[in-house]
């Protein structure tokens, strides 16, 4: 049985699985989006509709704004689409120039400037959910629910929530927002299961070596806040052809080869996929969490479906988790 995701109180029909539009646009670059750049995009939306994929996640700075440019062709060429889709995008991340650094920004004017620049690229009126990127040391709660307050009045954006944020972070934006954060976007995947390692070491000396805050899951969880997981195909780390990756270890090299191993093997046990199994993987765990996938392959957008209708055992579950981790649970 897959549970039920805290988001489908407010968006019934939305798909447990998100495409995640940050490689639709062509280069992160100021060149200008290019025929193949639209063709792309339009056989990555069709191929994620055709299997069932409704949610999309945009962001401003995604390919310095061509991603969502692209989109907006979408719209064009069928009137009907904007309704049938959920659309979120995200704000507050500001690129490094001549003249400043890179840097966050969750001031007021800079929200609503940004959620402006992304309904004019999407040539949309209305966002369904806006995130704000990344956690702004700067940031002023009150501000912030000021450009909400404006932008939700002004029916810009319907829904707001975070990306990146921990449970203190969204406690604080909590108490002063006028509506709940819909959303928490975090980091999550076979690879990257910090998330899971500070529940399962908590009074262990495993602990000691981890940076993910203790009870974010949990709030999130208490909270109705959907989580969504963001580099859910671990990058293809385990299911791509080759290893690429230099900064790997011969210890973490070997945690990879084991774990590619035994996602071959459950793969042909549950008829599947492997990135189905990825995902499967993250659809298993109790909070409701919606996968992201970056691919741009149109082949493996559909066989990444695969994973909805499988649930793995949870023998299989704590296989992967302690294969991927490396070392057994305390
Ligand atoms: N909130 C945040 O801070 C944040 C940060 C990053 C991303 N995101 C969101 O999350 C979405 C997904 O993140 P992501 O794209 O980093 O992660 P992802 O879905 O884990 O990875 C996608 C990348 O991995 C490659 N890949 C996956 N499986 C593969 C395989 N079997 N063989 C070869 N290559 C494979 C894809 O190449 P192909 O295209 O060739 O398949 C693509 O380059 C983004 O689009 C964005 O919407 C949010």
């Amino acid at each position: 049985m897959q549970q039920k995701f805290p988001l489908k109180n407010k968006f019934p029909t939305s798909s447990r699985i998100i495409y995640g539009c940050m490689g639709l646009g062509g280069g992160w670059d100021n060149n200008p989006v290019t025929p193949e750049n639209l063709k792309l995009t339009h056989e990555v939306v069709e191929t994620a509709l055709s299997v069932g994929i409704n949610f999309f996640d945009h962001a401003d700075i995604y390919t310095f704004g061509k991603a969502e440019e692209t989109f907006s062709q979408l719209f064009k060429t069928d009137s009907t689409l904007r309704e049938k889709i959920i659309l979120q995008s995200k704000c507050c991340i500001r690129f490094a120039d001549d003249k400043e650094v890179g840097r966050y920004d969750a001031s007021k004017d800079y929200i609503i400037k940004s959620v402006e620049g992304s309904l004019k690229r999407l040539g949309t009126e209305y966002l369904d959910i806006l995130l704000l990127h990344r956690p702004d040391p700067l940031m002023e709660p009150d501000e912030i629910a000021l450009a909400f307050e404006k932008l939700k009045k002004e029916g810009k954006v319907q829904n707001f929530g975070v990306s990146n944020m921990h449970q203190g972070q969204l406690a604080l934006l909590t108490r002063s927002l006028p509506y709940p954060l819909l959303v928490n976007q975090l980091e999550m995947s076979l690879a990257k299961h910090d998330w899971v390692d500070i529940g399962t070491t908590f009074n262990d000396c495993q602990s000691r070596q981890l940076r993910f805050i203790g009870e974010t899951i949990e709030y999130c969880r208490m909270n109705e806040i959907q989580l969504q997981a963001w580099g859910a195909l671990a990058n293809g780390l385990y299911t791509g052809a080759a290893l690429c990756n230099e900064t790997l270890d011969e210890k973490d090299h070997e945690n990879v080869l084991n774990t590619k191993a035994l996602l071959t093997k459950l793969a042909e046990k549950y008829a599947v996929y492997a990135d189905a199994i990825l995902i499967a993987w993250l659809l298993r765990h109790p909070a409701g969490i919606q996968p992201i996938i970056g691919t741009t392959n149109l082949s493996r957008i559909k066989s990444v479906t695969q994973a909805l209708r499988i649930e793995l055992s949870r023998e299989d579950w704590y296989a992967l988790y302690v294969t991927a981790r490396g070392h057994r649970l305390p």
